[in-house]
């Protein structure tokens, strides 16, 4: 006889079948308890004792480079469980008690470099445990900026990173994708800064003054979310408005730019509900950190992280506002259970960002970036080793997957379903998607069941058609995937040919290029050239010199690979100025692989850039130099 508890509903049931749903357990998102939902990156263990709401009461210290405070964690348990284990990497926990501050055993296991240590509290019965902690000054999420590295020059600077598994670091809760929280938080900062949170702000831009000259200000997220979207900013910031439910957030040298080059959100909003159902987040605010940022953009809920080497003033580069605009629905609102399905968040949203790009700008714009992802598609499974490589696959062991596969194989695979089955059909379906999953976890087997019962409905020359099997669990590119072609890159990649054989850089004609021309460009010639033709390249096309950041990188990446020396000062400049991952790692690696040559070079610049890097970059960038 099977007897379910209500809690053992909420905690092991995928559907949202709540027996007598008040408006508290309605907001209690279910875990995924099939095999292949189990994250082994969190010491959780939810189908026993699960976090449901998390509360920071947090004051943020500059001088001691520590954010510290209290977590009240609303805790839902399994009838008879006696414990709940958290995940913590490098806090100090001061004391661990129920509401009542009676306090509760709790033991904190062996350190993990990349996981951390599990925190295991005895509940004695306790709905709420409450956990009084400081973070490291070195905390994983954290980067620390004095204010020489921000524009003002006047105050520092904080920001955080959560994905994947960094918020461990500065918040002790279950850090696990597919363990749904909502949150709410106090923050004190000293007099003259303005925290931001990814959530509600609740005390607008002022804050409440409180003592020692300090603010206070509160943040509320209602929606069930995975904790890795959990985060906070603090600096110099001022706020604009862009539309009605949009406004930029920057350092006030930065915040014109910005709205400028982000002029076109509201449509981007309008355009992605006319296709996948409404946003549910009340607003979209975009927040521009200084050049340290680890990403291009990170999709916090209500507050888009964003660097600021898209911000070129041609608006080229918003495909990255699209991109992380779209994560409101792939990824924030339908979740990877794991980071081994990493691809239902970033290959859904790359598709759905360049549905964006369509509505917004038409089919040639959206069809460039779909012909570089096809393109870039091909050289990451090349350099993952072919076909066959493990890493290729989409459904991987977590962190595994090789290069950008999980958007590239991803968005192509999405694309290859939209042109066998049509546009129409496939929009209604992915509609229907989200409407299904929304505030939930999700995995590649709980996509294909869901494709299979509201799309495929057992046709089976359709099933036969689209290999879902082989694109979602074996290696390399099924034989069905559609690539998409752009008129613009076939002019490029003319040119490209008439100097690939022989002809002078000075013929290459690129008025009015944009990133993308650019990037296929530098991305199309052969890996080897001679330092006479670099020279002639320089020169006629003065890429060392280049404002656009992604010139810059592909520029020096070949560079690089050819050891051609007039490009270091300018690659030390830009490696101590620019952290964002996908444009620097890719560097790093090429002064690697160029041995006795370029592992000094790399060596040297490091030491300089580490201590302005996040410590995601610092992580990355070690990697690859101790790797032998
Ligand atoms: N969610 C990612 C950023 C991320 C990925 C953080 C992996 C931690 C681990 C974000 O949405 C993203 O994909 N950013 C891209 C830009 C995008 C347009 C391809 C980036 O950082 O370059
Ligand atoms: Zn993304």
């Amino acid at each position: 006889m099977r007897i379910l508890t209500l809690a053992a509903l909420l905690l092991a049931s995928a559907a949202p079948a709540l027996a007598h749903a008040d408006a508290q357990t309605a907001k209690v998102a279910p875990v995924l308890n099939t095999p292949e939902a189990k994250d082994v990156w969190t010491y959780a263990r939810p189908a026993e004792a699960r976090v449901t709401h998390v509360d920071l009461d947090l004051n943020i210290d500059f001088a001691s480079k520590t954010i510290s405070g209290v977590a009240v964690l609303d805790v839902a348990a399994a009838k008879g469980a006696k414990e709940i284990v958290l995940d913590t990497l490098d806090l100090t926990i001061t004391e661990v008690s129920d509401e009542q501050r009676i306090k509760l055993p709790h033991t904190i296991g062996p350190k993990d470099p990349q996981l951390g240590s599990p925190l295991t509290i005895q509940l004695n019965g306790a709905k709420k445990v409450r956990i009084a902690y400081s973070a490291s000054p070195g905390a994983r999420a954290l980067q620390w900026l004095t204010p020489a590295q921000t524009q003002s020059k006047t105050l520092p600077f904080l920001f955080s990173q959560g994905q994947a598994i960094n918020n461990r670091s500065w918040i002790p809760t279950q850090d696990s994708p597919g363990i749904r929280q909502t949150w709410s938080a106090t923050i004190t900062v000293p007099d003259g800064f303005a925290p931001v949170m990814s959530g509600q702000m609740l005390d607008g831009a002022t804050g409440k003054l409180v003592p020692h000259y300090r603010r206070q200000f509160r943040f509320r997220m209602d929606n069930p979310v995975p904790p890795y979207l959990i985060a906070i900013a603090v600096g110099d910031l001022k706020f604009k408005e862009v539309g009605p439910r949009t406004g930029v957030w920057a350092e006030a040298g930065m915040i014109d730019a910005a709205v400028s080059e982000f002029a076109d959100v509201e449509k981007m909003i309008d355009a992605a509900q006319a296709l996948y159902g409404p946003y549910r987040w009340g607003r979209y605010d975009m927040l521009v950190l200084p050049p340290s940022f680890p990403y291009g953009g990170m999709e916090n809920p209500n507050l888009t992280f964003f660097t600021p080497t898209i911000i070129t003033g041609d608006r080229s580069n918003t495909d990255v506002l699209a991109h992380e605009l779209a994560h409101s629905w792939s990824g924030n609102l339908v979740t990877n259970a794991t980071w081994s399905d990493g691809w239902l968040n970033e290959g859904f949203t790359t598709y759905f960002e360049n549905r964006i790009m369509e509505a917004l700008y038409g089919k040639e714009r959206a069809a460039i970036y779909s012909d570089l992802d096809y393109a870039g598609m091909l050289r990451d499974v090349k350099d993952a080793g072919g076909d066959s490589a493990p890493s290729t696959r989409l459904h991987g062991e977590p962190g595994e997957g090789a290069g950008q596969l999980d958007y590239l194989k991803g968005s192509t695979f999405l694309r290859t379903i939209e042109v066998a089955v049509g546009r129409a059909r496939f929009d209604a379906y992915l509609r229907g998607y989200f409407d299904r999953h929304a505030f939930q976890p999700q995995t590649s087997a709980g996509f294909l069941a869901d494709i299979r019962k509201h799309l495929i409905k057992g046709d089976k020359a359709l099933e036969a058609k689209l290999q879902l099997d082989r694109w979602v669990y074996q290696p390399g590119v099924p034989s069905n995937a559609v690539q998409v072609k752009s008129e613009t890159l076939a002019k490029v990649d003319a040119q490209l040919a008439a100097f690939n054989a022989g002809g002078p850089a000075a013929a290459i004609d690129t008025a009015g290029w944009q990133t993308q021309q650019w990037q296929r460009l530098l991305g199309g010639l052969p890996r080897q050239q001679s330092a006479a033709r670099l020279a002639e390249l320089d020169a006629a096309l003065k890429l060392t010199s280049s404002k656009n950041a992604y010139v810059q990188s592909a520029w020096f990446d070949l560079a690089i690979a050819n050891r051609f020396e007039p490009v270091i000062p300018a690659l030390e400049e830009y490696l101590t100025r620019v952290g964002r991952n996908l444009l620097v790692t890719p560097l790093y690696r090429g002064l690697k692989a160029q041995g006795e040559w370029g592992t000094p070079i790399a060596q040297r610049i490091f030491d300089k850039a580490k201590p302005g890097y996040h410590p995601v970059t610092v992580g990355a960038v070690t990697r690859i130099l101790e790797a032998r």
